[in-house]
């Protein structure tokens, strides 16, 4: 049962607080999780408890957050089994008592029903992928690298936010990791030859300025064959271009082509780089509340690539819901803290699963050494995961974990590979 509920503020990769939670439980089991956050967030995603003292951290300290993990939520769960994940999440949901948790904060009521989940699994002596997904987790997932780093994420790079390696025709995860590591250390080669900076942004990825957007792509494509593979058969693009940041009054302002366009236009744009790059997984490839524009794509593009909706659905049910009876997206992406609690996280994920979408399980920018979210992925069994780039210890923390994972799995380990992937499958 749950003893002790604590919390205390730390930084994130941006050097921003963020929170950490601590659960003990009367047999000694101590689990601490921490807590992302975004930069391109969604308009619906919950809200996180921020302070707003412009005195402390720009006022972005989490203080409060730590108030109501201890003066709220601990009293609350204090006595509770901590492996019971639905009634601890209902009971944090009663206590907020908001649709999108802003009495409490998603940061605190993720905080707490994580390390629950953690404390739980610890106390029964299973791995957390294993007492989320129980006997059947065994998927290792496709990483989805991200490469080159632009938008809120490197506000001088591409006015797309990222350019993803998916090695897809790796045999294992751990090659599949050696075949994106490898091909980000030829990218770096490629920039400095062409004397562009190598330095990098907020996900690891470089954040060169390049003359366009496609240039973006076409330094790939060279990175991708200095490194040996071959582009589209054994390692393939996916693009979060997280269209809600260009987005004004329904036009999209693409700075680096010094071009506007409609939704319609913004389409065919896509369409195009479609045909010329081999890219099969297009994420928020247009502004959060152009539903039509979604429904056009969809059904213009849905057969040849993923289209993954996350400022759309925020990992919420109420609006993936709406995308499945409108035929927006074939995917979604997967982040605890855009809902809230684990159970919610695993419904949504469960519900896209049923009406055979794509789940993707994905970082936030602003990112810790937890690495909860690798077990997530394992555990739903989804094959595919975005952590960033292959550098930086936030970013590899969640890989590395997927390697331990796939070790510990041994025989019953199945790399997802193209099978993530239903465009690929023959
Ligand atoms: P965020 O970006 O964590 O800054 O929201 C990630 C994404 O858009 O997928
Ligand atoms: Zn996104």
């Amino acid at each position: 049962r749950i003893s002790v509920v604590t919390a205390q503020e730390i930084l994130d990769s941006r050097g921003y607080p963020t929170l950490e939670v601590s659960i003990g439980l009367g047999d000694g089991t101590v689990a601490t999780v921490a807590v992302p956050a975004g930069a391109s967030t969604g308009k619906h995603e919950a809200r996180e408890s921020r302070d707003g003292d412009p005195n402390r951290y720009e006022g972005k300290g989490v203080l409060h957050a730590i108030e109501n993990v201890t003066g709220i939520i601990a009293p609350a769960l204090t006595g509770m089994p901590a492996d019971d994940q639905s009634v601890i999440d209902a009971t944090l949901l009663a206590l907020d008592g908001t649709e999108f948790k802003e009495r409490l904060g998603a940061n605190a009521i993720l905080g707490a029903s994580l390390a629950c989940a953690r404390a739980a699994a610890a106390s029964h002596g299973v791995d957390l992928y294993r007492y989320l997904g129980g006997i059947e987790a065994h998927v290792l997932p496709v990483p989805m690298l991200n490469v080159l780093n632009g938008g809120k994420h490197a506000p001088d790079g591409s006015d797309i936010q990222e350019f993803k390696l998916i090695p897809v025709g790796a045999p294992t995860f751990r090659e599949a990791l050696r075949f994106g590591a490898e091909t980000y250390h030829a990218l770096r080669d490629v920039l400095h030859d062409a004397g562009a900076p190598t330095t990098v942004g907020d996900e690891g990825g470089f954040a060169p300025a390049l003359t366009s957007n496609a240039a973006y792509l076409d330094v790939i494509m060279q990175a991708i064959e200095r490194a040996g593979y071959r582009p589209g058969e054994q390692i393939a693009i996916g693009l979060d271009p997280a269209a809600t940041t260009f987005c004004e009054q329904r036009f999209y302002h693409l700075q680096r082509d010094a071009r506007t366009l409609s939704t319609g236009e913004m389409i065919d744009y896509w369409a195009d780089w479609t045909r010329r790059y081999p890219i099969i997984s297009l994420e928020d490839p247009l502004a959060e509340d152009d539903w039509d524009g979604f429904q056009r794509i969809t059904s213009r593009l849905g057969k040849q690539v993923q289209i993954i909706g996350d400022d759309l659905f925020v990992t919420n049910r109420k609006f993936l819901q709406r995308g499945i009876d409108t035929g927006c997206c074939t995917g979604i992406l997967i982040k605890p803290n855009q809902i809230g609690t684990i159970s919610e996280t695993l419904e949504t994920a469960r519900m896209a699963q049923r009406a055979g979408y794509a789940c993707l399980v994905s970082h936030r920018s602003g990112e810790t050494q937890d690495t909860s979210i690798a077990d997530l992925a394992v555990a739903l069994n989804c094959g595919q995961i975005k952590a960033g780039a292959p550098a930086r210890g936030e970013r590899v923390a969640k890989y590395n974990r997927l390697l331990h994972i796939e070790r510990a799995l041994g025989e019953n380990a199945v790399f997802a590979g193209k099978t993530a992937f239903p465009q690929l499958r023959q």
